[in-house]
Order: C-alpha cells, then structure tokens, then sequence
C-alpha cells in the first residue's frame, strides 16, 4: 500500500437513517459511497417498525438497492414489542438491537416510550439481556418549563435513566447513541472504569462525525446543521473529539446520518432535526482524525470496536473488502438529488475534504 493510504479494514456506521420510498433509493446507496461497509439502520419510519414481517421486508428491500452492504436491523421499543418477538426476531437473526425514543424529542418519535419510567419495558430489557440485544438509547429528556429540561441539558439530565438501566440489566448491552456532551463521555468513561478486555465493554457511546465539528453556534440560523440532540458547547465538542480519538472500545462510529429533502430544512416552522452525513461519512471523520494527528486511531472508531460491541460474525458480512482511504480532496456538492423529486443538502456543502474512499 502507498504511504499516502491507510487501510481502515471493514468500516462500520452503527447508525444510520435510510428512510423509506424514493429517499431510501437514493441514499441506501450512498452507504458504500461514502466508505462504509457494515450500517445499522434505524427503525423510525412511519409507522415505525415494530414486527419481524417489516424489518424482514425492510432488510430486503435495502439489499436490493446495495448487495454488498451489510445491513444490520433494529426494532423501535413500543408497547408493541413483546419478550417473545424479541426472542424469536433474535433466533432469526432479524435484528441486532432495539432503538429507544423517549416521545417526541425527535423526528417520528410520538410513539416513543417516557424516560421517567422504562418499568413497563423491563420485560422486553431482560429478553434482551438474554439473547445478546442491543440497547439503543437516544439519550434526551423531552424539554420541560417546569422541570427546566431544554435543548441543551435534554442528554445531561438523561444520564441517570442510563446508569440505573445499566445497574438494574448489568450484563445488556447499551448504546447511548450520538453522545453531545462532556458529561456523557465522562459517565460512560465512569461506567467502564477497571474494563481492560474489549469484550467485557456493556455499554458504549455511539459519536458521530458532524458533532466532532459543530457548536450551538453551527446551527442556531443554520438549520441544516439543526439536529437532536443539537451539538453544545465548545467544551462538549472538544471532549468528543477527545473521545473518538482515544482508541478506547466503547466509543465508536454511529453518523445519525439522517436525510431530509430540502425543503423540510428551509421553512420557517417546523424545521426537520437531522444531518445529513451518509456520502462523505468516512472523509468527514478522517480529515478530523488528520488534523490531530491520530489516523491510527481512525480504524479502532470505525471498524475494531464497532465490530467487537456488536459481535459481528465474519461469515454475516455480505462483503468482505476493506476500505482503504487516500489523500486526495474533493469538493461536498451543494446537493444529494435523485434529479427527479429529491434533494439533500449535505453536510459541510461546498466544503473541501482532504481523503477520499476505495475498496
Ligand atoms: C418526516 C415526516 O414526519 O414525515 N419527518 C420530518 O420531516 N420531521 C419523515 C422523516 O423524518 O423521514
Ligand atoms: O436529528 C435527528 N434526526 N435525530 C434523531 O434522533 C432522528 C433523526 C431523524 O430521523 O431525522
Ligand atoms: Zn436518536
Ligand atoms: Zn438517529
């Protein structure tokens, strides 16, 4: 290999939207594009999904579009789930994890769960336990007057409900998905205190690659950078960095890469949350771990530990070719479009980035 490449071996995004309809032709496969192999897809579409038959159909239909990604699939905890459907999507290997919205925090999550009370699920929790399932939290209290819950404390007052489900299913395995703040990376920092054996890592942050750049000040006039849990305060974002460069096994790759067509982000009411990250997913990352000096960290945070929390199996990856990145810059397009009906304004649009993908 050229001295100028790095091979970053089989690349995860442990996060991922893909919607539904012609947003999902056009963006499932950008996946690949964008130097990812292995994507955990989210489960919020509308309905969202919640039986083995949809998460099934949903899997093919991504499959169709992108043979050679590996796609794993998650269903959206409701009262709709059972400790049955999660023993039986689990024999089937349908799913890899179970994604938690608290209700309306984001978007599509009005059939989330309330984080003030997770007991009505505990069932679902211990099933999980059982049959090696993940846990994914989207980690924010719903905002409150009363309660002073906002924006920018939304993930720091959830922490608690983290560590109690972590104390209370010991041996479950938890994300808290695209962490925001010092104070998460301090509490997951806490938790695997002592851990010297990747495989005994239970619970893990998922960061991803736009909260490595932005600030409040990003997206308060930009709504396209406008996301949930929104990106805080430069303190915040450098412990991120800090985190995603360490090397360590329970911080990993999880873009929230999350499309909306454009006119969904340029109203004045009602601006959808979501970055959209998926074409340039590895570049984005690589030019951050560049700038400190730690592209050997970059495989750890995209492809080692993303792989060692999940337990992926060899054999379940549909391809196996490792992404190698080099350095040559290109330019962000202003727009992702299918030419036809859809258009996707991506992040750091008409920016340059300094590494591109092959496989
Ligand atoms: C979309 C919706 O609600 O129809 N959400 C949104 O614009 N906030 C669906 C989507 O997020 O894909
Ligand atoms: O910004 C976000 N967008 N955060 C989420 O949790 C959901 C996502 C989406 O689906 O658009
Ligand atoms: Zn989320
Ligand atoms: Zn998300």
């Amino acid at each position: 290999m050229a001295s100028n490449e790095i091979d970053l071996g089989v690349t995860c995004d442990m996060h991922v939207h893909v919607r539904d309809g012609a947003m999902c032709e056009l963006v499932t496969p950008k996946i690949r594009e964008g130097g990812v192999s292995v994507a955990y897809i989210m489960p919020n579409l509308q309905p969202p999904i919640t039986t083995l038959d949809r998460v099934v159909e949903y899997k093919k239909t991504l499959e169709k579009l992108s043979p050679e990604t590996t796609f794993l699939m998650s269903f959206y905890l409701s009262k709709d789930l059972t400790p049955e459907l999660i023993h039986q999507a689990a024999a089937c290997k349908a799913i890899q994890g179970v994604k938690c919205y608290p209700a309306g925090v984001t978007t599509n999550s009005s059939s989330g769960v309330d984080p003030n009370d997770f007991s009505s699920f505990y069932p679902i929790f211990q099933a999980m336990e059982q049959e090696n399932i993940v846990l994914n939290l989207h980690g924010e209290k719903p905002s409150t007057l009363e309660d002073n819950v906002h924006v920018l404390n939304a993930e720091e007052k959830f922490l608690p409900a983290l560590k109690k489900l972590h104390q209370d299913f010991p041996n479950l395995k938890i994300i808290l998905e695209h962490a925001t703040t010092e104070a998460a990376v301090n509490i997951i920092e806490e938790i695997n205190k002592g851990i010297t054996d990747p495989q005994d890592v239970k619970v893990a942050a998922s960061l991803t690659a736009h909260h490595l750049y932005l600030t409040v000040d990003d997206w308060a006039g930009n709504p396209v950078n406008f996301c949930k849990p929104v990106a805080k305060l430069p303190n915040d974002k450098a412990a991120l960095v800090k985190a995603a460069t360490s090397g360590k096994p329970f911080f990993f790759f999880g873009s929230d890469s999350a499309p909306h067509p454009v006119e969904n982000k340029s109203k004045y009411v009602g601006v959808s949350a979501g970055v959209y990250t998926q074409s340039f997913a590895i570049s984005y990352l690589a030019e951050i771990f560049d700038s400190l000096g730690c592209l050997d960290k970059l495989r750890g945070f995209v492809s080692t530990w993303p792989l060692n929390f999940y337990g992926i199996d060899e054999k379940d990856l549909k391809c196996k070719k490792k992404v190698v990145i080099y350095k040559k810059s290109h330019l962000v397009p202003i727009a992702i479009t299918d030419n036809k009906d859809i258009a996707v304004v991506p992040f750091m649009a008409e920016k340059r980035l300094n590494w591109s993908v092959k496989w």
